[in-house]
C-alpha cells in the first residue's frame, strides 16, 4: 500500500486568517488533538513579524510547548527571514519552510522584498544555521492575483539558484487556488525531469473548488507529501481572494477510501475539526464532513 504524508499547516496557514487571536491553550489543544489522531508532520506556527501576523506572536511558546512533549513529531514552522529562522531555531525547531513567491508583486506584498533580497537571505540562513532543515515554500506557483498564470518554465527557471545553492525540498503552493489539474501535471512533470533529486510537496488552496483534484493530480504522480489544513481553515493575508484551503480530514477519507495509507484517524480529525470550528466562529472554512456529522447530530 503506497503511504502518503499528511503535512497539517492548519497552525500556521489557517490561523494566520484569523483575526481575533486564538487563545494560546485553544491552539496547543487542536495540536494535541492532530497529534493524537495520528498526524506526523505538523506546522505549528510561523516566526515572524507581529506587525505583519499578530496572531502569530506567540510562536516561541507555543514551540517550545509542542516540541518539548512530541519529541518524535516533525514540527516545522514558517519564516520569512534569519530573524525568523534564528528564533525558530531556539525554540527546539529542526525544520523550516523559507517562503518566497514566483511573483514578485505577491513577494513585496507579503514579504516586502524583491527576489534578489530573497535569495541573499536564504544564502544567510544556510550560512548562519547549517544544520537547520529548509524546505522551499515556492508561493504562487500556479497563478497569482497581480500577475496572472505562471508556467512550469517560469517555476524551473526560477528554482535554478536555489536548488543549486543547496535547497532539496521545494513545497508548490497554490496560494491563490487558482491551478488545475493539467497545470499541475505539467508543473510536476516538469519538476521530475529537471530536478529528479529535489523532494517534492504540494500545497493547494480550496478557492474555487479545484483543492482536491489537484492534490489527486499531484499523488498520482508519485507525490507522497501533501499540505492541507484542519477543516480547510485558511487563506492568505496578503493574496486577495484566497479564502480557503483543502481539508485534511476530507483528503484523509478520499486517500484511505483509495486505498492509500495515511497514519491518521479520520474519525478522529472530523470531531476535532469540529471543534476548531466552535473555537473559531469567525474562520473561514472549506470542509465537508465535519459538517456532515453536524447534520446526523441534528436528525
Ligand atoms: N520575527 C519577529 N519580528 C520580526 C521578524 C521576525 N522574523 N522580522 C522582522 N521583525 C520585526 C522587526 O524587528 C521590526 O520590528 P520594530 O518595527 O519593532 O523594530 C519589524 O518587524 C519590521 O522589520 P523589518 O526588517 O523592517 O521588516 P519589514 O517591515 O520589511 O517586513 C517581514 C518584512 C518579512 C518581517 C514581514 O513582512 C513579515 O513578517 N511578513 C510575514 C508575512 C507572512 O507571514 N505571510 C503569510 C505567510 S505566506
Ligand atoms: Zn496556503
Amino acid at each position: 500500500m503506497r503511504k502518503i504524508e499528511l503535512h497539517e499547516v492548519g497552525p500556521r496557514d489557517g490561523f494566520q486568517n484569523v483575526s481575533e487571536y486564538i487563545p494560546l491553550e485553544t491552539k496547543i489543544r487542536i495540536i494535541d488533538g492532530l497529534v493524537t489522531s495520528g498526524m506526523r508532520h505538523v506546522q505549528i506556527t510561523s516566526f515572524v513579524s507581529p506587525k505583519a501576523i499578530p496572531q502569530m506572536k506567540d510562536a516561541r511558546e507555543l514551540a517550545a510547548n509542542c516540541v518539548g512533549k512530541y519529541p518524535d513529531t516533525d514540527f516545522f514552522a514558517l519564516v520569512p527571514n534569519l530573524r525568523g529562522a534564528e528564533s525558530a531555531w531556539e525554540s527546539g525547531i529542526k525544520r523550516v519552510s523559507y517562503v518566497v513567491s514566483l511573483s514578485e508583486s505577491h513577494n513585496q506584498a507579503n514579504i516586502r522584498r524583491s527576489h534578489e533580497e530573497s535569495f541573499a537571505e536564504l544564502q544567510n540562513i544556510q550560512k548562519a544555521l547549517p544544520k537547520l532543515d529548509v524546505c522551499l515554500d515556492l508561493a504562487t506557483a500556479f497563478g497569482c492575483p497581480f500577475e496572472g498564470t505562471k508556467t512550469k518554465d517560469d517555476v524551473l527557471r526560477f528554482l535554478k539558484p536555489y536548488i543549486e545553492s543547496g535547497i532539496k525540498t521545494v513545497n508548490l503552493c497554490d496560494t491563490i487556488g487558482i491551478a488545475n489539474p493539467a497545470q499541475v501535471r505539467r508543473t510536476i512533470q516538469g519538476m521530475k525531469s529537471e530536478y529528479p533529486s529535489v523532494d517534492l510537496q504540494i500545497h493547494i488552496h480550496d478557492t474555487r473548488n479545484m483543492g482536491m483534484v489537484n492534490t489527486l493530480a499531484a499523488v498520482e504522480l508519485g507525490v507522497d507529501k501533501v499540505q492541507s489544513t484542519l477543516g480547510g481553515l485558511g487563506g492568505c493575508p496578503f493574496a486577495p481572494g484566497a479564502s480557503g484551503n483543502l481539508a485534511t480530514e476530507d483528503l484523509a477519507f478520499m486517500l484511505s477510501e483509495m486505498g492509500y495509507e495515511t497514519d491518521v484517524e479520520v474519525g478522529q480529525l472530523v470531531k476535532l475539526a469540529k471543534y476548531q470550528a466552535a473555537q473559531i466562529p469567525s474562520g473561514q472554512f472549506s470542509g465537508h464532513l465535519y459538517m456532515i456529522q453536524d447534520e446526523k447530530e441534528k436528525q
